[in-house]
């Protein structure tokens, strides 16, 4: 199972995947969680990202393929994966066939979730993440059990760097056409699942589910 995660900034991916991964077991691969963490653990990696990070802008993609590669070379991603931001530009989408294609693979889903952009922005600004485990929440649509507390680590939430406004309109404009793209060269292949991500987050991983499990039931 080699799955791609698509949607734009707030659709819900990084939500959606922590149910995917505990019943699929494939590891989550997300590209900004590890850009997030170099960039908190001060690596070159993150020195050089830091910059992308905060200001909404995307990261240089000859850094963010060679990354990728890097992580998809490790055991627990040979037998299927779930990526969540990546690929983002279609000079990304190619490298990533070529890199499966290398192992004999290809992908299997294309997970669109779909999301209107007033929607998104609500999102956003309401999100707090625990920067130990990467799980999101919401002030109104998903709080933690205790405020403040991350439900699965105990970890204490913060506001993302790029979630504030000025970020969050650049994020939009970064990947509205990027991802439309990349959604039309995935649907001219015949792999792209489109999901209403603007319902409920349970409701929206029944879809998630039916889509990967190739049923209708
Ligand atoms: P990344 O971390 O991937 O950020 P993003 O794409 O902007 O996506 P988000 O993580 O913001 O949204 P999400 O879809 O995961 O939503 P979530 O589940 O949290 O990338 C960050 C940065 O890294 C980029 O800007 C770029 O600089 C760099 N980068 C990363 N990948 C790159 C690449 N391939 N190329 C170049 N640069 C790259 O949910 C959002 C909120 O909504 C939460 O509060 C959640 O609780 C709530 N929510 C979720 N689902 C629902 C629902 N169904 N109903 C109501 N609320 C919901
Ligand atoms: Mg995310
Ligand atoms: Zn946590």
């Amino acid at each position: 199972m080699q799955v791609v995660f698509l949607g734009l900034p707030g659709a819900g991916k990084g939500t959606q995947a922590v149910s995917i991964t505990e019943e699929f077991h494939i590891p989550h691969i997300a590209t900004g969680d590890m850009f997030r963490e170099a960039k908190a653990a001060k690596t070159p990696l993150g020195k050089e990202v830091q910059e992308y990070l905060d200001k909404g802008l995307l990261v240089p993609d000859e850094l963010t393929i060679r990354l990728v590669r890097e992580r998809l070379g490790q055991a627990d991603a040979r037998h299927g994966f779930l990526l969540d931001g990546f690929p983002r530009t279609l000079p990304q989408a190619q490298a990533l066939d070529g890199m499966l294609a290398e192992e004999g693979l290809g992908l299997t889903h294309v997970l669109y979730l779909l999301v209107s952009e007033t929607e998104l922005l609500q999102r956003l600004t309401g999100r707090r993440v625990c920067p130990d485990c990467g799980a999101s929440y919401h002030a109104a649509f998903h709080p933690p059990r205790s405020a403040g507390v991350c439900d699965r680590c105990g970890g204490a939430l913060i506001q993302r760097a790029d979630d504030r406004p000025e970020a969050v309109s650049v994020r939009l404009r970064e990947n509205l056409e990027r991802t439309r793209m990349l959604s039309e060269f995935y649907e001219k292949r015949g792999l792209l699942a489109t999901i209403d991500g603007e319902r409920p987050i349970g409701h929206v991983y029944d879809e998630i589910r039916q889509a990967l499990r190739g049923d209708h039931s």
